[in-house]
């Protein structure tokens, strides 16, 4: 076998999360609309740690599915059992095997930042520790492992396992580590499971080493919330509105304005150029881009969506999967969702819904419409209540219209069709055939009038209602 070499992270997410109450995952429950396995992975990158493992058992085919699609680079490593955090990295031994400095954190410790990371590798490699672990001080160390300190030699005691007096200290260990693994190796596989639970803890290598005369550093961290672990609702929540304000802190650092930041909710992969102007209760996730000088108007809905500079989402929109261009307006009270592409200069006004669908340059969709799988050219006007009749009950069929057509208010278009450039159909017309280039399509009844009808008619009904209050 080669030497080993560099640093490499293993992340610990095999655990069942009993305390969460819940089939998912502990892992996958979202903080931000994303998995909480997202943050220490990002971290972890962000520290420039790029050989990562992932520990997974519980849900392990739905935790490997999220890694395949979202981190490929990840190895996930299966734990048949869960029989304790020193049972999880012996389970990946052969993977680490190959770094020689390896960090081992917990999957449930989302706001941990990569200045943690950091801090505690240089410490690592600067001290020449066999070991440097995190702890923190916390007014309440229920639930954690206690940090009992005596000279050189330092132990982790469970909750579980700890005495009287034991349960009074309350340096805590975060359960991030870093481990040299020649020293890991040695000792990893020597751990015994005479405890309250019956696990083998990984915290139990720590004495082993200091026994044999290696180095063991606690490394006590002045941030104490960047370490809190998520066992519970309660602490999910508390950990999502902390990810929350730190990410609105970075944008509003970064030149971004919001009105009431109180009520703006932004995932973590957002990305906002300076400059973008953020009304009330708006919220952005996913991969959403959002460039210099846009608006996006209160109670606004953004997912994975791309608005270019200057565009304005007036309020009350949702965008999914799609894309707004320069100076483009959308709403009040849009739908704009998947895949569809505003180009520069257009308009989906108030109450439209756009789906699968390219509107041109400087065309626009002013009032009440639909427009599903439907390719529009530019400067071209859709007449309010315009509809694609794009699904025919079985397959969605597309609709294209040219350059500077006019579509008459009311306007059914029965997909597949197509009107060509220079067009114009009248109000209320059901078109069900290709329109020319240059032409008016009319396709409706032609109106008849019944001269002096409508007086006939109150005539007659105001004799009756004379007869009716006579008898
Ligand atoms: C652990 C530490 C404790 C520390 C705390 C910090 C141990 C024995 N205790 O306790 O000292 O204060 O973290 O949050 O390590 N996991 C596996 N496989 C298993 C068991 C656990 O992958 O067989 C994973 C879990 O998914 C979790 C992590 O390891 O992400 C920690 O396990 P958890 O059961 O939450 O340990 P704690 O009781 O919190
Ligand atoms: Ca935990």
């Amino acid at each position: 076998m080669s030497k080993p070499e560099g640093t490499g992270a293993l992340v610990l997410a095999a655990g069942k999360g009993t305390r969460m109450k819940s089939p998912v995952p502990k892992v996958l429950h979202p903080i931000l609309e994303e998995p909480l396995l997202r943050y220490p992975l990002a971290a972890l990158a962000e520290a420039g740690v790029s050989r990562k493992a992932v520990v997974v058992g519980h849900g392990a085919e739905e935790v490997t599915r999220y890694l395949r699609q979202n981190w490929p680079e990840v190895v996930p490593v299966l734990q048949e059992q869960q029989k304790g955090t020193g049972h999880a990295v012996q389970a990946a031994g052969e993977w680490w095997k190959a770094v020689e400095t390896l960090v081992v954190l917990p999957g449930d410790a989302p706001l941990l930042n990569p200045e943690a990371v950091e801090a505690l590798l240089k410490r690592h490699s600067e001290s020449g520790n066999a070991a440097t672990f995190m702890t923190f001080r916390i007014e309440n160390p229920f639930g954690y492992g206690r940090v009992i300190r005596n000279g050189a030699h330092c132990r982790i005691v469970e909750e579980k396992d700890a005495s009287p007096d034991e349960l009074r200290v309350n340096e805590v260990n975060s359960g991030i580590y870093v481990f040299s693994t020649a020293a890991l190796s040695r000792f990893i596989d020597r751990l015994e499971n005479r405890n309250a639970q019956g696990e083998f803890y990984l915290p139990d290598v720590l004495p082993l080493f200091s026994e044999s005369g290696l180095r063991v550093e606690p490394l006590l961290w002045e941030k104490a919330k960047d370490l809190f672990g998520i066992n519970d609702p309660l602490q999910l929540a508390e950990a999502n509105r902390e990810m929350r304000d730190r990410i609105l802190r970075k944008h509003l650092q970064n030149g971004i304005k919001m009105m009431d930041p109180q009520t703006t909710w932004i995932g973590p992969d957002v990305l906002l150029q300076p400059d973008v102007w953020i009304e009330p209760d708006v919220q952005i996730w996913g991969k959403t881009e959002i460039q210099s000088g846009a608006v996006i108007g209160s109670h606004s809905i953004l997912r994975n969506a791309l608005i270019h500079e200057k565009a304005r989402l007036v309020a009350f929109c949702c965008v999914t999967d799609s894309e707004i261009g320069p100076g483009a307006k959308v709403g009040p009270f849009a739908c704009i969702r998947d895949d569809s592409f505003l180009a520069g200069g257009s308009y989906a006004g108030k109450f439209v819904e756009v789906k699968n669908s390219f509107i041109g340059e400087n065309s626009k969709v002013p009032h009440l419409s639909y427009m599903g799988d439907a390719k529009i050219g530019k400067r071209t006007n859709i007449g309010a209540g315009t509809i694609t009749c794009n699904y025919d009950g079985s397959r969605k069929n597309p609709t294209r219209i040219g350059d500077d057509c006019f579509i008459g208010s009311d306007t059914m278009l029965v997909a597949p069709v197509v009107l060509n450039d220079e067009c114009f159909t009248a109000a209320g017309s059901t078109i069900t055939e290709d329109v020319p280039a240059g032409a008016l399509a009319v396709a409706r009844a032609r109106q008849k009038n019944i001269e002096g009808w409508a007086r006939r008619r109150k005539a007659v009904s105001r004799k009756e209602e004379e007869g009716w209050s006579r008898s």
